[in-house]
């Protein structure tokens, strides 16, 4: 290993051992000693489970502790569910419980499946007119059904892989630009890598194809294949999550005001996403809490869901709200249409310990029941949000259930906090209030 001067940069860092690693970084840190011992404090104490995670990425030299919670009562098509949530917000679990409670009492949540396919791209440079690819196309699509025959059979197997191939023209958006999109059905899996072995297996068959094609001549026999890779973007692998209730029903979701108004009230904060990007990107965010926390409980990828969900709420040119609502004739009527690339095997599913008894929790569901749990839970925590600001704000809650965090941020005592809890049941919190709260504890004069 070789440092620089100032000690920050440093080369063959990967190859040095999980212990030289953590040393170093500690010596980054102006008390070393108690850097290492907190980054020590994580490892796991069983060492095969450590092994395991370490081996996850690269360069590990502890593991980052987040909260793994539940949220029981929810009823989804009938069945009810207690759903696993790993989540550092202290109010998430809390919301989507709640709401799960309330809706549990009005036939709870159904659920559909829209869609399941998924798709990738062979992004490729060519010169030459686009009838000539589109002759060749059923050619081709032979050779990449039998090239990718040995990766798609057992995929084929469980009623999935490729559905469908297509050369397409984007030469007016870029010079030369075209490529070959590909439809997947990946059944119970996200099915991610088995996308990308494909479609870098489909590059190297049209790699060989064009040039010895007869039918192309000159520049048309040269490809410039620039890229294979899945599509994040899965805007038909689509799930709607919804509730219903009358009006009169919601009566007990705000003490101050009448059911009609409550609900008027709803409907104008969710047509306020509709319109308005700004509230649409924080609304969003709210659907996502919900979703996130279980994607990262069953070892899914939160990052390509939420890069697929914004995408999505941007698919008619302007950024807007994932959930709708109606009232008609009386009936509350709540939704949530999401795209939902997930799966239950392959991944991170069954190699994380937690996340495999996080699917065990849900009853160890196929992807398509995977799927309409996050989409309800998704929705219930965008309920709970929207509930909570148009009645008395999110701060009430937000601050009680982040009242621990701050206990714990000024080192109360058990003690301590015991009567802070009890005492701000009446009280409202925020950081100055707790602290004054334990300085008169600490000093009743
Ligand atoms: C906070 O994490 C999420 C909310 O801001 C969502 C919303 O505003 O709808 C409460």
């Amino acid at each position: 290993m070789t440092t620089n001067t100032n000690g920050k940069l440093v080369s063959g860092f990967s190859k040095m051992s999980k212990i030289d690693k953590l040393n170093w970084v500690a010596q980054q840190l102006t008390d070393s000693e108690g850097a290492l011992e907190d980054l020590k404090d994580f490892w796991h104490p069983k060492e095969e489970i450590q092994k395991l995670l370490d081996e996850f990425s690269e360069n590990t030299i502890s593991n980052f502790a987040v909260p793994f919670g539940v949220a029981p009562n929810f009823i989804i098509n009938g069945k009810p569910y207690v759903v696993p949530m790993v989540i550092e917000e202290s109010s998430v679990i809390a919301a989507a419980s709640n709401a799960a409670k309330f809706w549990s009492k009005y036939g709870g949540f159904k659920t559909e499946i829209i869609s399941t396919i998924k798709s990738g791209n062979v992004h490729f440079m060519w010169d030459g007119p686009f009838e000539k690819l589109q002759a060749i196309q059923p050619e081709l699509e032979e050779l990449i059904l039998d090239a990718t025959a040995p990766i798609t059979a057992n995929m084929r197997a469980r009623g999935g892989g490729i559905t469908a191939i297509e050369i397409l023209d984007h030469t007016q958006e870029l010079k030369n630009y075209h490529k070959i999109r590909v439809e997947f059905e990946t059944v119970d899996s996200m099915g991610a890598n088995f996308i990308n072995s494909c479609l870098e297996e489909i590059a190297s068959i049209l790699r060989d194809f064009i040039p010895q094609h007869p039918s192309f001549e000159g520049k048309e026999k040269e490809v410039k294949v620039i890229m294979s890779i899945l599509s994040n973007y899965t805007p038909d692998c689509l799930v709607k999550a919804s509730v219903s209730c009358q009006v009169s029903e919601l009566a007990e979701l705000d003490k101050d005001h009448s059911p009609e108004e409550f609900a008027w009230k709803f409907e104008q904060a969710v047509r306020i996403a509709q319109v308005d990007t700004y509230r649409a990107t924080t609304h969003n965010k709210g659907i996502f809490n919900g979703i996130d926390a279980v994607a990262i409980a069953t070892g899914n990828d939160f990052r390509a869901i939420e890069a697929c969900g914004h995408t999505f709420a941007s698919r008619n040119g302007k950024y807007t709200s994932l959930s709708d609502v109606s009232i008609e004739n009386g009936v509350f009527t709540y939704w949530l249409t999401i795209p939902l690339a997930i799966g239950t095997v392959g991944g991170l599913t069954a190699l994380h310990p937690l996340a495999k008894r996080s699917l065990e929790l849900l009853g160890n569901p196929g992807a398509k029941e995977l799927m309409q749990i996050v989409a309800a839970v998704g929705l219930a925590n965008n309920f709970g949000a929207l509930k909570s600001l148009v009645t008395k704000g999110i701060q009430i809650g937000h601050m009680k259930m982040h009242l621990m965090n701050i206990l714990n941020q000024l080192e109360a005592s058990e003690t301590e906090k015991a009567e802070a809890v009890h005492y701000f049941t009446h009280h409202k919190v925020s950081f100055n209030s707790v602290s004054q709260f334990l300085q008169n504890l600490r000093n009743p004069s």
